[in-house]
């Protein structure tokens, strides 16, 4: 009776847990994001906001000696098509926006 009880709470904190995350937080820990073919997700390599440090101000970004204007080029053109092996995604889209908007939150410490 107690386990059932235990095993219970286990189950519902799982699910509200799962509740809380905002919409980019669940895409930044999604391992099937973007179709991508490494099967991992940004926080595989960005866990907790690594290397995301000046996110949040930054509007130019220099990636092995190339310049990228934008986040969401950065996101598109290295980590989603390089280092991911998936399919860019649009640009104006809301999940590119709740994506952009989560990594900002997350880079400010
Ligand atoms: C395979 C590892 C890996 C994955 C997966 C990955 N990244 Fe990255 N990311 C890096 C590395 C390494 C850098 C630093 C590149 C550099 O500065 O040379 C970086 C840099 C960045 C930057 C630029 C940071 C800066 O200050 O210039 C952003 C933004 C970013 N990643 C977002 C994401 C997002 C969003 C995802 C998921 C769609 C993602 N990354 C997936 C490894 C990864």
């Amino acid at each position: 009776m107690i386990n059932k009880l235990k095993f219970l709470l286990f189950i519902s904190s799982l699910f509200f847990s799962a509740c809380n995350k905002t919409p980019g937080e669940k895409i930044f820990k999604d391992r099937k994001f973007a179709n991508n073919k490494k099967i991992v997700s940004c926080s595989y390599c960005h866990s907790g906001g690594t290397k995301l440090d000046g996110v949040a101000t930054q509007s130019t970004f220099d990636i092995d000696g190339v310049t990228y204007n934008s986040i969401e080029n950065v996101i598109n053109q290295v980590m989603i098509k390089q280092f991911m092996q998936g399919d860019p995604i649009d640009i104006n889209s809301q999940q590119m926006k709740d994506l952009v908007a989560y990594i900002k939150k997350i880079s400010i410490k």
